[in-house]
């Protein structure tokens, strides 16, 4: 079979499965498969293709069909303009999630170096990754990621490597702060947020391709914001600010928790959809 014939079947299956851009997907599968990148496969339309390939690459395309998501099916997912591995241990980073990154970039509390950051659930790390990279370029910066879930420490170990910054960036497992020995200039979190009774309601992408640890906030959506903000005064240093992600809707919940510990709410930004996504607190 030649490979734009092959592509047609890949195409015509994932429209028959009702996936928005099923041309697209079947040639970035495709092109996966071949190790090659998309514009060689509109070079080389003609060319044929062994039947090994062929199998692996339609293997492929039915479990697209089944709803799993095209970055666990290739293992990457793009973040703040940098590719990071995923698998089903880990969540899919977000796009909305880069809002932290640019924030902390922007950071202008602090002239002392290093500035220390932890991050709370790092999951692929993409978050600690990022900001390692690109704080580096102008101060000097210490890093540590934790997260309660093995798997996805494993993950963000091989991100840290891909990324060259392995020795740079400590990676730990700790439920929330039980194992963390030090004080920070800035802590950073995109923790569990969504409510135990909603999770059905979620996309089938989500539901059933991103673990449950990394979804699940208890009954309100909201245990992991209370855990956060019991522990963290006592692992910011004088002055030390805490970043968070929320959920849609939970700004006046979450300030209240955080504003009960006695943190000063400094900013509630909101993301490209125009929704109050990040809060920033001082100690
Ligand atoms: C929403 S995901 C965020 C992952 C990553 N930081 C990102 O933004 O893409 C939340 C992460 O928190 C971790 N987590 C859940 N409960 C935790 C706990 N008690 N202690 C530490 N990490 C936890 C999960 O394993 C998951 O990786």
């Amino acid at each position: 079979m030649i490979f734009y014939n092959l592509i047609k079947v890949g195409e015509k299956f994932l429209a028959k499965k009702n996936i928005l851009r099923p041309r697209y997907e079947s040639i970035l599968l495709f092109s996966k498969v071949n190790q090659i990148n998309i514009n060689e496969y509109f070079i080389n339309k003609k060319k044929k293709i062994s039947k090994t390939k062929v199998n692996i690459f339609l293997k492929k395309i039915a479990l697209r069909g089944t709803g799993k998501p095209l970055s666990k099916i290739i293992g990457k997912k793009e973040f703040y303009s940098r590719e990071f591995f995923v698998n089903t241990k880990t969540l899919d980073p977000r796009p909305e999630t880069e809002l932290l990154i640019d924030l902390i970039k922007n950071f202008k509390g602090k002239t002392v170096t290093p500035l220390k950051i932890l991050d709370l659930g790092t999951g692929t790390g993409c978050i600690i990754i990022s900001l390692f990279l690109e704080l580096r370029k102008k101060i000097n910066v210490s890093c540590d990621g934790i997260d309660i879930s093995n798997n996805a420490l494993r993950v963000a170990k091989k991100n840290a490597i891909h990324h060259h910054v392995a020795n740079k960036i400590n990676l730990y497992k700790s439920n929330w702060f039980i194992n963390i020995k030090k004080k920070f200039d800035i802590i950073v979190s995109n923790p569990p947020y969504i409510k135990k009774s909603e999770i059905k309601f979620l996309p089938l992408e989500v539901k059933n391709f991103d673990p449950e640890v990394s979804l699940c906030g208890g009954y309100d959506g909201l245990n992991s914001f209370r855990r956060i903000a019991h522990g963290a005064k006592n692992f910011l240093k004088k002055d030390g600010v805490i970043y968070v992600e929320i959920g849609n809707y939970q700004s006046e919940k979450v300030r209240k928790i955080f504003e009960n510990k006695k943190f000063v709410t400094l900013d509630v930004v909101k993301d490209l959809s125009n929704m109050e996504r990040v809060i920033i607190f001082k100690k």
